[in-house]
């Protein structure tokens, strides 16, 4: 049996190279989405993985999608934690909305999500949960306290929970992307890409989703059953953590 694979934000972005690069490997996939009904449409008729649409950052709604996967397409072996969202500003200028926003979609998901697969993970003695972090959450940015915080959660969140699942068959680990090429990355404003970010990167140029999918498949092997805890850095040398 294909084991299933749920990928949260997985209908655009990383989150949809993850979904295609899980199909391409024999995986039943499901991609959550938040929010963009027709990007998601987009995404199932050229991928064919269906979707599925909760808020990740409610408990509830979060309870309620993955018993509606469960109940399509089978149990969860396979959980990545993508869904992310940037609300960027100088402290001094953020809002507490830009805060809580950032704090809730992107670093409470992962409680909403792992605490209702984990206990079907245990019985069943398999699971691979992996939590996309980023470059930001390992050495900070500018404009970023909020994603900067959520982001360095997802790590610790990471470490604690690969300790408590590593008798019971669960691996748990996290990766750093650096800049993506994706439409999060090209929000930010083109001079400050170009003068302030590009420049720093030794590779000399964004990741490509699909190298960033490429770690994901990495973790969530069967055999990758001893990877437990860590995190991944794939950031073109811009910051050696
Ligand atoms: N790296 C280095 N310097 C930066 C920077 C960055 N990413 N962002 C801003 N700066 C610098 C600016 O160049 C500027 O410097 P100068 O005064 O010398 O020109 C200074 O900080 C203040 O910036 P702004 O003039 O733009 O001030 P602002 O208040 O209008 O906007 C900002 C501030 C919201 C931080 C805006 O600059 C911005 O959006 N910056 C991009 C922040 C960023 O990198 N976000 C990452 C989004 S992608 C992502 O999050 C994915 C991931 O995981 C990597």
């Amino acid at each position: 049996m294909a084991r299933v694979a749920l990928v949260t934000g997985g209908t655009r972005g990383i989150g949809a190279a993850i979904c295609k690069a899980f199909k391409s490997a024999g995986y039943t996939v499901a991609a959550n989405y938040g929010g963009n009904d027709e990007a998601a449409q987009k995404f199932k008729a050229e991928a064919g993985i269906p979707v599925f649409k909760w808020d990740v950052s409610s408990f509830e709604a979060c309870a309620a999608g993955i018993k509606q996967v469960e109940a399509e397409l089978g149990p969860i072996d396979v959980l990545v934690n993508n869904a992310g969202i940037t609300r960027d500003a100088t402290l001094h200028r953020m809002k507490p909305e830009q805060w809580t926003a950032v704090i809730n979609t992107n670093l409470n998901s992962l409680f909403n999500m792992c605490r209702n697969v984990i206990e079907g993970m245990r019985e069943r003695k398999f699971g691979r949960i992996v939590n996309i972090s980023s470059i930001n959450g390992q050495k900070g940015q500018i404009g970023q306290t909020n994603y900067s915080a959520a982001k360095a959660g997802e790590i610790g969140f990471t470490k604690a929970l690969a300790q408590e699942s590593a008798r019971v068959g669960i691996t748990v680990n996290a990766i750093a992307p650096g800049y993506i090429n994706t439409e999060m990355v090209q929000a930010v404003p083109k001079d400050v890409l170009e003068k302030n970010i590009l420049p720093q990167i030794p590779v000399g140029r964004l990741g490509e989703p699909e190298e960033i999918a490429r770690c994901v498949l990495f973790l969530a092997a069967d055999d990758a059953g001893f990877i437990t805890g860590s995190t991944l850095t794939a950031n073109g040398a811009q910051y050696i953590a």
